[in-house]
């Protein structure tokens, strides 16, 4: 977390216990509930879901039968709520922690964005790429969501352009796909980019 952002831990946490929480579907976003029915059947293949609030991608996982699912979340309120939607979740899967802090040991192979980007502070955005970066294993894969719009409040969320997002991500990962998502949920239609980026291999240039 950035030392100076007003947007720490327990602005999060009074978010969740007042309710104020706009940006919770209540269930996993149709582009990552596509995107992880084409991973096959589960295997080893360790997956962080940073920012994650409630964690329905997590939730959707574990049900299918992924066990190297991590959740990660600053505010104790939403990792509460899961695990008393899906207690047979592995609790020292549930870390309390900032995405910042968080070590590669061992590395993932898959990061999910969903709605934690545009809750930080911009400022912090080149700082997000890195870690991702950081996290994987080379080959490793970033994907999610990003919204490709600006809001007219302040935020959370703050929008952005693909444009700026790319120039963030370009130094550690190649681009496999970067558009505008076919299946959004209809509130942000035509507002939000599908993103899939693999982490460049040693020997990429
Ligand atoms: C806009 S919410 C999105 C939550 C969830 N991904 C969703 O779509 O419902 C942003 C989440 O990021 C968490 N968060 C904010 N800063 C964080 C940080 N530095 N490390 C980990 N989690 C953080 C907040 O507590 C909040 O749950």
């Amino acid at each position: 977390m950035h030392p100076d952002s007003q947007l720490d831990a327990a602005y999060w946490q009074q978010r969740y216990l007042t309710g104020q929480t706009g940006w919770d579907a209540g269930s996993i976003t149709p582009p990552l509930l596509d995107y992880f029915r084409q991973l096959g059947l589960p295997d080893e293949r360790r997956i962080l879901i940073p920012g994650a609030g409630r964690a329905y991608e997590a939730e959707y996982l574990h049900r299918q039968g992924w066990r190297k699912v991590w959740v990660a979340d600053v505010a104790a309120a939403p990792l509460r709520d899961f695990q008393q939607r899906v207690p047979d979740f592995p609790a020292a899967h549930l870390l309390q922690q900032d995405f910042f802090a968080l070590k590669p040991t061992p590395p993932f192979d898959l990061l999910v964005e969903q709605t934690f980007f545009c809750a930080l502070e911009p400022s912090q955005r080149p700082q997000y790429a890195q870690q991702c970066a950081q996290l994987l294993r080379p080959g490793g894969t970033l994907m999610g969501l990003l919204f490709d719009t600006e809001f007219s409040q302040l935020g959370p969320p703050f929008g952005g352009s693909r444009e700026e997002y790319r120039s963030y991500f370009a130094p550690y990962f190649d681009f496999v796909h970067f558009e505008t998502a076919t299946n959004s949920l209809p509130p942000r239609r035509g507002r939000e980019l599908f993103i899939c980026l693999k982490k460049k291999q040693p020997s990429d240039s």
